[in-house]
């Protein structure tokens, strides 16, 4: 086990700028820029655990790829970070990137800097990492972050692939992790691909060994309605009373994210589906990676009381929906693609044969403008869009609205927005 101490390591390769905050480079080798965490989910977390007091120590990132979360924990929790990596070169990059984000928060050989270091070696040899550092001087281990490597193209998205897995990581840290009266502080950040049984296999692996620690789950969305981040967090870094969490970064870093949470004990909502589409109730298109994340509900709760009767209209997972009566208490949230209230019903398919009657109808409604939100032939979307934004442009028409398609039938519905001079 090779020990790196960050401040003497110097860089061979020019570093990269960041994907989420361009005045930011970082080192990475053997291709380890894809796998590296983006600046703003680093941060994200690190603020998070900042928010719980943790038990004196080091932060341990036991297979820590460019060591930008580590980086980003150490940075905001001003602790020393000891990171462990399998690849020699990504270790030197590990160190590299401490030193750049120890620069930009002026404490370069200084504090948490000064005390951290890197080891080149396996991340479940602790009683090696033991006899390498003297962690008992550093206080012991106060956390554990766990980012395996997995395969790119998998399929199964089995907890066997994960690099290095988690059973040999629990058993391995356990007897060194500091704990707290709600158990170890542990995040494990897994692939945003995990089934619901995957995720039960976790939760069996983690039970065997730090059996009813807590737990919260969150899923974290950059946006597009994909998931880019599946965590759990445990023990003393867990969220009390809160099973899961579902989190849309904001567009730029710093601003304010969007947060949903759900208690341990939900009453689960029935789902009713949708039969008939009605003028004037309201169709609201959600955040694919909120549905999800199993959190529209609580959300919706949040936005929409009991008297709107939610029914569900399972349309493309790429954009789920929701009719209701009544308007959402906030149109412009976030986790809403589009909301408008059906002012019309067309039964006629989407098509270049139907548009001019479509745009007619978009007209008598005083329609000045009209997104097509729905599933169409990738090479006809842009012709039509193109048509009707041509069209309703030379006209008078004052409201905002989109098209989508009822599910069990080919009404096309005019769905007309709230806000600037629409829906009044
Ligand atoms: C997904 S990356 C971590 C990225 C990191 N969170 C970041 O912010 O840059 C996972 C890393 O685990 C390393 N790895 C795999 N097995 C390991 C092991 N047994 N011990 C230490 N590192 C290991 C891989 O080389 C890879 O760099």
């Amino acid at each position: 086990m090779e020990v790196l101490t960050p401040s003497q390591q110097e860089a061979v390769h020019p570093p990269v700028a960041d994907a989420t905050m361009s005045d930011l480079a970082f080192y990475h080798a053997s291709e380890g820029k894809p796998l590296a965490t983006p600046w703003q989910v680093a941060m994200v977390r690190a603020k998070a655990v900042a928010e719980f007091n943790l038990p004196r120590g080091v932060l341990l990132d036991c297979a820590c790829g460019s060591g930008i979360q580590l980086a980003a924990y150490a940075s905001q929790l001003k602790m020393p970070a000891l990171g462990i990596e399998l690849d020699r070169d990504r270790a030197i990059a590990s160190c590299l990137n401490l030193n750049t984000i120890a620069k930009r928060f002026h404490t370069f050989d200084q504090g948490w800097h000064r005390r951290s270091s890197i080891l080149a070696g396996d991340g479940t040899a602790s009683e090696e990492v033991i006899q390498s550092v003297d962690i008992e001087a550093m206080g012991g281990i106060s956390f554990l972050h766990l980012d395996p490597a997995r395969p790119r193209n998998s399929r199964t998205h089995g907890l066997d692939e994960m690099q290095p897995n988690l059973s040999s990581v629990f058993q391995a840290w356990k007897p060194y992790l500091a704990e707290s009266s709600r158990g170890p502080s542990i995040v494990l950040d897994l692939s945003p691909r995990l089934t619901d049984e995957r995720r039960q296999e976790v939760e069996s692996l983690v039970e065997e060994v730090w059996p009813g620690i807590e737990r919260t789950w969150t899923w974290m969305s950059r946006g597009g309605g994909r998931v880019d981040r599946l965590e759990l967090w445990l023990g003393n870094v867990s969220t009390k009373g809160i099973s899961k969490r579902f989190v849309r970064l904001a567009p730029t870093v710093g601003a304010a994210n969007s947060v949903i949470e759900q208690r341990e004990v939900e009453t689960t909502t029935e789902h009713h589906s949708l039969l008939t589409a009605r003028r004037n109730e309201w169709v609201t298109i959600l955040d694919a990676a909120l549905v999800e994340s199993g959190l529209a509900d609580a959300w919706i709760s949040e936005q929409l009381s009991t008297a709107a009767n939610v029914r569900w209209a399972d349309s493309s997972p790429r954009r789920p929906r929701i009719h209701h009566n009544g308007p959402l208490k906030n149109p412009h949230h976030p986790f809403v693609q589009a909301t408008g209230r059906v002012v019309e019903l067309l039964d006629k398919p989407l098509d270049e044969e139907n548009i001019d009657e479509i745009v007619s109808t978009a007209l008598e409604n005083d329609i000045s403008a009209m997104t097509i939100r729905m599933s169409l032939d990738a090479s006809l979307q842009p012709k039509l869009q193109g048509n009707i934004d041509r069209q309703l442009k030379r006209r008078q028409g004052r409201r905002k609205a989109f098209l989508t398609k009822h599910t069990s039938s080919n009404h096309l519905l005019f769905c007309v927005q709230m806000g600037e001079k629409s829906d009044q």
